[in-house]
């Protein structure tokens, strides 16, 4: 009798699933963060109060490896605030909805503080080569599942074995991910400093950026080649902002061929794909999707010239300024717009990476 009894207990405790707040409150994994929870009442009002969410919850050993990574003993009040914002994803996403193909998932993360990333600032969902689900954050900062699907009311539970790191601002990605050729074509033109790039800071909203990155050493030729040429800071500039979409956030996910951008400049820049490449006016997009403070960063193999128009010389293939693959992956039947730049070898220089100091 008494069997049976806690049978149907435990199958009424099945069927009636718990609240976030109750699982933070029982699970084992999670006794560090529900603490975080528990003792701020603005975390339990919003913790309490989601719907329709996918929590992703550092586990114990998550929150000791952040403690540790940052030399801290305790997570501040506000600081926990951003990170647990981050954590909530809009949508339910179990682990079988992650596959090979990137998803971009905005989370309740909207501060301006934080973020300019105006639906939220985002994760990407990914699943790894051996099919295990992960999460990437900032520069492709990986944190994996360690446990599936805790399913509560409203939502779903992942627990996670690291911590998201809340992307940061354009600068400091220049600086952590290496991207030593672009920074070596800004201070080629003038730019000594990788947190004086923001050509878009003074004159729109910086937010929903889409930026993309010249980072190849075609690309610093050509920036090489447009300072010996240099008629203002106003044409360096307008170079740079061409590289900029600003209120239009397109993730890799969302490229289609033939989508037009409108850069900061007002002129638009063309996506094409070719044989599974995809291609902004002729540069190749190496790397796609490091997240930043108020957008997305696209890593490409040429300097983008529709800008420079003051000395074309004659497009001949053999001076072209960006790598084979962008010049050789395109059908010669679209309507290519010639490479302005002479970036030739003659132009080779030697490779000197600014220090930064910030
Ligand atoms: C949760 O907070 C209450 C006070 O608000 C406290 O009495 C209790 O011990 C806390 N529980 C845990 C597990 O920290
Ligand atoms: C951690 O912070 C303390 C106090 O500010 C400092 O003395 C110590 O060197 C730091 N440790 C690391 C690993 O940064
Ligand atoms: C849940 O959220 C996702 C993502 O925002 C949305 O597409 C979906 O329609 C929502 N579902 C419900 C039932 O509200
Ligand atoms: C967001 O933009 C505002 C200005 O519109 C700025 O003050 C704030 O610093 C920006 N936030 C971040 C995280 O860059
Ligand atoms: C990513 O960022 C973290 C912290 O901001 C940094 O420690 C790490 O070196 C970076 N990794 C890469 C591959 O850029
Ligand atoms: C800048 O932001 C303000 C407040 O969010 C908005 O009213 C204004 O339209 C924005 N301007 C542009 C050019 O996007
Ligand atoms: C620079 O531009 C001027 C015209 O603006 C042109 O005469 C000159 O040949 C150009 N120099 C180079 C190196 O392209
Ligand atoms: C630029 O692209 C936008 C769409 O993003 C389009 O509406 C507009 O017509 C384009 N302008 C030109 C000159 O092609
Ligand atoms: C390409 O370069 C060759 C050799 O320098 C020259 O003879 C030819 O006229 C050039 N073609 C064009 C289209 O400028
Ligand atoms: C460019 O293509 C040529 C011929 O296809 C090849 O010999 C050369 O190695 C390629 N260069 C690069 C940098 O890939």
């Amino acid at each position: 009798m008494e069997f049976f009894y806690l049978c149907f207990v435990l199958l009424v405790a099945r069927a009636s699933a718990q609240s976030l707040m109750e699982v933070l409150g029982t699970n084992l994994e999670l006794t560090e963060l529900y603490h975080y929870v528990n003792a701020s009442s603005t975390l339990t009002n919003m913790l309490s109060s989601l719907d329709n969410f996918t929590f992703l919850a550092p586990s114990n050993s998550a929150i000791s490896n952040y403690l540790e990574s940052h030399n801290l003993t305790t997570i501040g009040d506000e600081e926990m605030e951003e990170l647990i914002q981050y954590h909530i994803l809009n949508g339910e996403f179990p682990a079988r909805s992650w596959s090979a193909a990137p998803q971009f998932v905005h989370s309740e993360l909207k501060n301006p503080m934080y973020t300019n990333v105006t639906a939220g600032q985002a994760v990407e969902l990914v699943s790894d080569s051996q099919g295990n689900p992960q999460i990437l954050s900032w520069n492709k900062t990986v944190s994996t599942i360690v446990t599936q699907d805790v399913t509560c009311t409203g939502g779903v539970i992942q627990i996670i074995s690291d911590v998201l790191t809340v992307p940061l601002e354009m600068g400091i990605l220049l600086l952590q991910a290496n991207f030593n050729f672009f920074v070596a074509g800004l201070y080629e033109v003038g730019i000594t400093s990788v947190f004086s790039y923001d050509p878009v800071g003074s004159d729109v909203n910086a937010s929903d950026v889409t930026f993309f990155i010249p980072n190849s050493a075609d690309a610093l030729n050509a920036f090489t080649d447009i300072t010996s040429n240099m008629s203002s800071k106003g044409d360096v500039l307008d170079i740079l902002r061409y590289h900029i979409v600003t209120n239009d956030l397109v993730y890799s996910t969302m490229f289609q061929d033939g989508m037009q951008l409108k850069t900061a400049t007002g002129a638009n820049i063309t996506i094409s794909e070719q044989n599974g490449n995809i291609f902004v006016n002729q540069a190749k997009i190496i790397t796609p999707d490091f997240l930043v403070s108020n957008g997305v960063v696209h890593v490409i193999d040429g300097l983008l010239n529709d800008l420079f128009t003051t000395s074309p010389p004659s497009s001949n293939s053999s001076s072209s300024g960006t790598s084979n693959a962008s010049s050789s992956g395109k059908s010669s039947s679209k309507s290519e717009r010639p490479h302005r730049y002479n970036t030739n070898s003659a132009y080779a220089h030697q490779m000197t990476f600014p220090g930064e100091t910030g």
